[in-house]
């Protein structure tokens, strides 16, 4: 199985400028390739990492056992701020989220997250949730599959997509990930079909961010993350997915300005709760991109919080 490899990490550790006494909270441990380099600069301060895979868990615990300042927590990001509070944990000195999926994820053919091995569909992250792709095929209405496809996966032949998948489902369920990259294949044409890139990579994606909520708990988890910083304390996001990067665009925007309504005589003292540490994001330099497909679409925001 190939290895992850840590997306923009120098960067992301320089720009989170670590205190080697400070307490640190990995997001999305995954591989553990980010915590890593965060605990080998830390001495007397401590790491957090949460995944809500159980396999990252296990095999960032392995990776990451030498290091006794280290603590693993399965749950989902969006618990974080309460789990940290059971633990005494409510400021923090860093966080970093890099979102997405880890390349162990893709390469174990039964997660059902790739087009390339013919396995049942799932793309569950958590594997104790509901909700997989192989539900979301089946059940979900053509209005519901055609926006996410759509929104999510940017696909422009959604519609087609949609209503072959919810005409093949009527003869017999869709229950694989090759029985579904069959069915989109048989609604593209031909032109669609002889174009670079796999055929099923849109959809795939759509189904990977509807099945993990990826986008609904995004908001709600940065602001979540801010409130644990300290003043200094600094965020740092990685994220390969234009829709990813316009909610942390936004809130960054929102939480680094003063609104004045209006006719309103300026408060000098006023200032915002954040400020971003860099103004232009960060993409991967010539070097990452040859060394790491994955590097393409990254993009990385730091922001930090203001003292009061
Ligand atoms: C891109 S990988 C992180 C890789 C890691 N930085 C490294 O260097 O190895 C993203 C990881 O975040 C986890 N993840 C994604 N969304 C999550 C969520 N809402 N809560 C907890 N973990 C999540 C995934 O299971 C995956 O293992």
């Amino acid at each position: 199985m190939e290895k992850h490899i840590p997306v923009l990490l120098k960067e992301t550790i320089e720009l989170l400028n670590i205190n080697p006494n400070g307490t640190y909270v990995d997001m999305t441990l995954g591989g553990g390739g980010h915590s890593e380099a965060i605990l080998s600069m830390l001495t007397k301060g401590k790491l957090y990492g949460f995944d809500q895979d159980a396999y990252a868990i296990e095999q960032a615990s392995l990776r990451l056992k030498k290091f006794k300042n280290f603590m693993p927590i399965k749950d989902n990001f969006k618990n974080a701020k309460l789990r940290l509070g059971e633990l005494n944990v409510n400021n923090v000195d860093g966080i970093i989220f890099d979102l997405g999926v880890s390349s162990f994820q893709f390469d174990l053919p039964e997660r059902g997250f790739s087009y390339r091995y013919d396995a049942p569909l799932d793309m569950r992250m958590d594997q104790n949730q509901e909700l997989d792709a192989y539900k979301i095929v089946n059940n979900y209405t053509y209005e519901q599959l055609n926006r996410i496809f759509f929104e999510y996966g940017e696909e422009k032949y959604a519609r087609s997509i949609s209503n072959r998948i919810i005409l093949k489902r009527s003869e017999k369920l869709i229950e694989t990930t090759f029985e579904l990259v069959e069915t989109i294949k048989e609604a593209l044409p031909n032109k669609e079909l002889n174009k670079k890139g796999h055929p099923a990579k849109k959809v795939f994606q759509a189904l990977r961010i509807e099945v993990n909520s990826e986008l609904e708990i995004l908001e709600d988890s940065l602001r979540n993350a801010i409130d644990l910083l300290k003043p200094n304390g600094r965020l740092a996001v990685i994220t390969f997915h234009s829709l990813e990067d316009r909610i942390c665009k936004r809130l960054f925007k929102e939480l680094s300005t003063i609104y004045i309504p209006r006719g309103v005589p300026i408060i000098v003292n006023e200032i915002p709760l954040i400020k971003e540490v860099n103004r232009k994001v960060v993409t991967a330099d010539i070097e990452e991109l040859s060394d790491n497909n994955r590097a393409h679409s990254a993009k990385l925001r730091v922001i930090e919080k203001n003292k009061k």
